[in-house]
């Protein structure tokens, strides 16, 4: 790509996002997003042990590794899965997109929400990459990104074309003293986004609208989100996943 084309491209991001153009060694700022030729980064100015930015890639290195030997990831199976049902999954809360992109390599239909825009913004480039790769295409084909709450949506669920059959919840939680040595790229992650202080609420509002289930990520000693104990659980090695059946309650509105 030229790199007037660069350039325009990198304003355009500006003026969504509402942020500064600078060059990449202006170290006024917490964070710097960064487009190159090859993705849009982000990187923490302040933090001397993250050397590398964080970006997303569905195509190559662990994501390949993921899509080709997922196989043994519960989640498929947890959001229920099978030879010949593929639900439609809505992952309210999209971050970097690997549980919904893995969901979607499984065959699901993923209506994915981010709604911190810089990672919405990261998560939408890795998105346009895996649409453009022959061995990725088809899978992010069944995939589309909104950039926004999920909350707006499930309060107005009764207006919306269609309803998720699964809602798949993972929100951020603060980071557990044990696990001092959390992966750089959840690191920033946690820099960037914080806590997610509304997520009884959202869990709340996904019980009363997926028509089949709504399955919760949970580190795998942690209490399960709110009060009402899940229909079943399923657990890894350091995750578990709540799963909570709602055919019988969701609102026919
Ligand atoms: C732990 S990350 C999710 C990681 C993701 N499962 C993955 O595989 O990359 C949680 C993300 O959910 C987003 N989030 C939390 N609550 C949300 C909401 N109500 N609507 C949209 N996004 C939300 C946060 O901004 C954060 O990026």
């Amino acid at each position: 790509m030229p790199m007037a084309e660069l350039k325009e491209q990198a304003i355009t991001l500006c003026n969504d996002l509402d942020l500064p153009l600078v060059s990449d060694d202006d170290n006024n700022y917490d964070f710097i997003l960064k487009l190159s030729h090859n993705h849009l980064e982000v990187k923490p100015t302040g933090e001397p042990s993250i050397s590398k930015g964080l970006w997303v890639d569905f195509v190559h290195g662990a994501a390949r590794h993921r899509r080709l030997h997922g196989g043994r990831n519960m989640l498929p199976k947890a959001v229920g899965v099978k030879k010949n049902r593929r639900p439609l999954v809505m992952d309210a809360t999209a971050g970097l997109g690997r549980d919904g992109f893995l969901l979607a390599t499984s065959g699901c239909e993923v209506l994915m929400f981010e709604r911190h825009p810089i990672v919405a913004a990261l998560l939408a480039d890795g998105l346009k990459r895996a649409k453009q790769h022959p061995d990725t295409k088809t899978i992010a084909s069944r995939i589309t990104l909104r950039t926004e709450s999920a909350l707006g949506y499930l309060t107005n669920i009764s207006e919306q074309e269609t309803r998720p059959e699964v809602i798949y919840l993972d929100p951020m939680f603060p980071p557990r003293s044990k696990s001092a040595k959390v992966k750089k790229e959840l690191q920033i992650l946690q820099l960037l986004v914080g806590e997610d202080l509304d997520t009884i609420r959202l869990l709340d509002l996904a019980l009363t609208a997926a028509v089949e289930r709504v399955v919760v990520k949970r580190p795998k000693n942690e209490p399960p989100l709110g009060d009402e104990p899940p229909s079943f659980s399923m657990s890894g090695k350091t995750t578990r996943f709540d799963i909570y059946l709602t055919a019988n309650r969701y609102r026919r509105c």
